[in-house]
């Protein structure tokens, strides 16, 4: 058996008639920037989230610089976050001249322990970035909670998680801003790069559409110092198409979810923590195994592609030497860095694919 981790090709047969009819339709009028298939999806997007405002933008990263300008953090801030997570989450905190301040994870849920974070706020921290990992939002009443009191900003990274369920919300609808990744094999992923930015702030999505096109409020008068980083209409008109389809899409993937864990849970690993007040997006099925990189090459020998999301926590990354952190320093999140391994995980799997994955582990 050969099995596709993200089974991209897949889903892009299955809605092919309408895929390229929404994007023949953008070629038939060229109009590949701010096309009205952007507006209409920040229209889908709302409705689908409950957020006031959804605004399309270049990239999960661009998403989070732009929340981050928005809020307007500046050279010598500290933003708290986990170092568990991908670069883009501390490498624009960085990128802006600010400090990323790390605080170890949970250790059930992989997501930033709301219980570590106190001890770490000084008067220059400003944000707390907490990342809905795997698609499972924090722990965010916790969290919240901690930034009214000390009058902090929530920036959820929501790259992993769009679609997932907090307390009856989703979580583009928590914090002050949330953000979200398009990339190709994230739960809704258009064709190349794409994000989008959430809130409930008319204020804060005013400067933040500014921000995206140059700081600019009227052509060619820049209000703000801003980004080149709009969405180009091509791709908005693709996810407008799969987000017609990704509540179905989603509860699949919930699907495959439960059957890994049924499947897998008299074996020797540990499978994701599911918590009741919690709906996840299931980016990754990851589970935590103790001989992790012998266990890769024969499950590939055995056509099971797996990966590791992520083999090295940021505090440990070269770039952020700089920052003093070392070895040690979060044994949660270094533990967990050397025995999580992401299983394939798509709204597709089959069922005897499962079984196979099972078997085989
Ligand atoms: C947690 C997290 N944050 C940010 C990003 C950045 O998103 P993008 O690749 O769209 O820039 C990603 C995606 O890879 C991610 O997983």
């Amino acid at each position: 058996m050969k099995i596709d981790f993200a089974n991209l090709q897949y889903q892009y047969q299955l809605y092919k008639e309408e895929i390229d009819a929404a994007m023949q339709a953008v070629l038939d009028k060229s109009n590949y920037i701010m096309g009205n298939e952007v507006r209409e999806l920040e229209d889908a997007l709302q409705e689908f989230t409950g957020a006031k405002h959804a605004i399309t933008c270049a990239s999960g990263t661009e998403a989070l610089i732009l929340a981050m300008m928005a809020l307007d953090i500046k050279p010598g801030d500290e933003i708290i976050t986990t170092p568990f997570t991908f670069i883009a989450t501390a490498e624009t905190i960085a990128f802006l001249g600010a400090k990323p301040v790390f605080v170890d994870i949970d250790e059930k849920t992989y997501n930033i322990d709301p219980s570590k974070i106190e001890v770490k706020i000084t008067e220059k921290t400003k944000a707390i970035i907490p990342v809905s990992l795997y698609g499972q939002p924090a722990d965010m009443d916790a969290i919240q909670s901690i930034a009214d009191k000390h009058n902090l900003k929530v920036i959820i990274d929501g790259a992993q998680s769009f679609g997932s369920i907090y307390k009856g919300k989703t979580d583009s609808n928590l914090g002050d801003i949330s953000t979200t990744s398009f990339f190709p094999a994230k739960p809704l992923g258009c064709f190349g790069d794409g994000g989008a930015v959430f809130t409930n702030s008319d204020e804060l999505a005013e400067k933040m559409k500014i921000l995206r096109v140059h700081g600019q409020n009227k052509r060619y008068h820049h209000k703000y110092i801003g980004v080149g980083g709009r969405m180009d209409t091509l791709q908005c008109a693709v996810v407008n198409v799969k987000l017609k389809h990704y509540t179905k899409d989603l509860l699949l993937r919930q699907e495959v979810a439960q059957k890994y864990t049924q499947a897998l849970k008299n074996k020797e690993l540990v499978t994701p923590f599911q918590n009741p007040d919690i709906t996840s997006a299931w980016a990754q099925y990851s589970v935590q195994v103790k001989n992790r990189d012998e266990l890769q090459a024969k499950l590939k020998e055995k056509g099971i592609p797996t990966a590791v999301h992520y083999p090295m926590p940021l505090h440990l990354q070269e770039c952020f030497e700089h920052l003093g952190y070392s070895k040690g320093d979060f044994p949660i999140a270094e533990r967990v860095s050397e025995e999580i391994m992401s299983l394939p995980m798509n709204s597709y799997v089959r069922d005897n694919e499962i079984e196979y994955i099972a078997t085989q582990l």
